[in-house]
């Protein structure tokens, strides 16, 4: 009989070893996160834990292996990869009302999780919350906070300077008459169809798929097209243009033909610059039907819809998406599909994708959410009177509030110049007519970051630590989320009268498509002193 010989080492051999292997300092605890998330085999009897040395080498060898290794390099080896999260699939970053509306900056589910429930490890040695908990977070932004404190059975208070983000917040958390969302969305879309029958855009927009469709088959096959752009054999920037020109007559035709209004005739607001004619009105339409529903919830939820909807519909190329150039009206070579693109004419498609894939989330949510009382306020979390200003919008959860405490703050700041948060936003404070704050903003892009932004940026901070503590117990838990490249949060608990009892290094994997460079941020986990 043949028995194979397999090379076990105990957890703290495998750390030695693979220290030895990759250069870097492996604990036993990053190991043992190998074996927990199933990147290597669990061997062993009798209560010891062993694991092969050759899987291990194997797992070095990979691309997450390689990563852990290279992004210890840059960014230091206390660099703590369990809180990567990066077992997690993007439909469970994403899941159920997270993924309700677009928001650039938020922090992912699993990482508000882990430090709100009631799970330890071996970098988590104990836990901070209980169920029944209140949990504030004062840069509410898309609520991310508010809807895991409602999975785990914890009350939540949210807060934002941004009116429209404390509405995306709220619409993730309220319970809905989903039969009630139903009937309105199916009748909202049916009278959409029916304007849309008395104009030429849909069937415009046929023919210009039809002659897309013939055009990139025979200019852009595929996969033969990007075999050879990888091989060098096209000059990527030279040849899209010679045929963005070449389809451009064809283009203009289909416009004539159709009485096409690609432009407004103003360009005063974000909604006269961004969008088509024809786009401008079924939007307009679509919001005029909203303003006809009768149940408040119904009417904020379809309201959220119409902005994601619109969100998607801005006369841009599929590369600037994220962030707009100029207003494009006409087809173009995308690099991104390696095709000729169009922009968009009609709002119909987006409108029924969207219509449909929330009330799946809503329902997802229900059937998880727990029967705790959640609120995101809009206002400055500098000065906001939290009793008062709760009390106005949900009197019940004030008088818990008042009785109880907040036990903790789970929370993303703004850092110092990187977003303009209102500005995001634009194309919805112009068809909701929200009131803008941007002055009120903590470290807004369109500040910098300067010395004298870093001031303000401090103060500002400061501030809303020194304002949240009235309401909260003697024994509090905050944790702040951060990249605090410029080391301003040891002033900042110096400032509040508190101190820094730990902090949490964690990688941020795939910030976004283009951006796939070493980026970590630290969890702060501050007390009263
Ligand atoms: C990093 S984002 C928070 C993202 C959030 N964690 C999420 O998952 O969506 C910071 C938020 O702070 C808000 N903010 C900025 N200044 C504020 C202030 N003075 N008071 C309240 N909120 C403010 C911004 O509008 C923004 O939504």
């Amino acid at each position: 009989m043949i028995t194979e010989t397999v090379d076990l080492l105990s957890i703290k051999e495998a750390s030695e070893w693979a220290s030895k292997h990759t250069g870097k300092n492996v604990t036993p605890s990053n190991i043992s996160y190998l074996i927990q998330y199933g990147r290597i085999k669990k061997m062993g009897e009798n209560g010891l834990t062993q694991v092969s040395k050759k899987e291990l080498e194997e797992y070095y060898k990979t691309y997450n292996g390689h990563r852990e290794v290279s992004w210890r390099d840059q960014l230091g080896d206390d660099l703590n990869w369990a809180l990567s999260f990066e077992q997690y699939k993007e439909a469970e970053t994403t899941k159920h009302v997270h993924r309700l509306h677009p928001y650039k900056g938020k922090f992912i589910p699993q990482l508000v999780e882990y430090f709100l429930d009631r799970h330890t490890d071996n970098f988590k040695k104990q836990t901070y919350f209980n169920k029944g908990d209140i949990i504030l977070d004062p840069f509410s932004g898309s609520g991310t906070t508010m809807v895991q404190s409602c999975e785990l059975g914890m009350h939540s208070i949210g807060i934002d300077v941004s009116a429209f983000n404390a509405l995306i917040g709220n619409s993730k958390v309220t319970k809905y008459n989903l039969v009630d969302v139903q009937t309105e969305i199916s009748r909202i879309t049916k009278a959409l169809k029916i304007f849309l029958a008395d104009s030429h855009t849909l069937e415009f927009e046929e023919k210009l798929l039809l002659a897309l469709y013939e055009f990139n088959n025979k200019f852009f096959p595929v996969p033969e097209y990007k075999y050879m752009l990888r091989q060098g054999k096209i000059d990527e920037v030279t040849f899209g243009a010679e045929k963005e020109k070449e389809f451009r007559p064809i283009y203009d035709e289909l416009v004539r033909t159709y009485n096409i209004k690609l432009r407004q005739d103003k360009e005063d607001s974000f909604l006269d610059k961004w969008y088509s004619q024809h786009i401008r009105d079924e939007i307009q339409f679509v919001f005029e039907e909203i303003k006809k529903i009768k149940n408040p919830d119904s009417k904020k939820i379809i309201s959220v819809i119409l902005s994601r909807t619109i969100r998607s519909c801005r006369a841009t190329t599929h590369a600037d998406l994220a962030t707009l150039v100029e207003p494009v009206t006409a087809t173009y070579y995308c690099a991104k599909h390696g095709k000729m693109c169009k922009p968009l004419f009609s709002i119909l498609k987006w409108w029924e994708t969207y219509t449909k894939d929330t009330v799946k989330r809503l329902s997802d949510f229900n059937r998880i959410r727990t029967s705790t009382m959640q609120f995101c306020l809009t206002g400055d979390s500098r000065t906001i009177n939290i009793f008062e200003a709760l009390n106005i919008k949900y009197p019940a959860f004030a008088d818990l509030v008042r009785e109880k405490k907040i036990n903790g703050i789970f929370s993303s700041p703004p850092y110092v110049g990187l977003i303009d948060y209102h500005e995001q936003h634009a194309y919805a404070y112009d068809l909701f007519g929200f009131e803008r704050n941007d002055e009120l903003e903590i470290g807004p892009l369109f500040k910098g970051q300067g010395r004298e932004a870093k001031q303000s940026y401090i103060q500002g901070i400061t501030d809303v630590l020194n304002n949240c503590k009235q309401y909260m117990v003697d024994d509090f838990n905050i944790f702040l989320v951060a990249n605090d490249k410029y080391n301003l949060y040891p002033l900042i608990s110096e400032n509040t009268g508190m101190q820094i009892v730990n902090q949490f290094k964690r990688p941020v994997l795939n910030r976004t498509e283009k951006d796939k460079g070493a980026y970590s941020e630290i969890i702060f986990h501050l007390k009263r002193k």
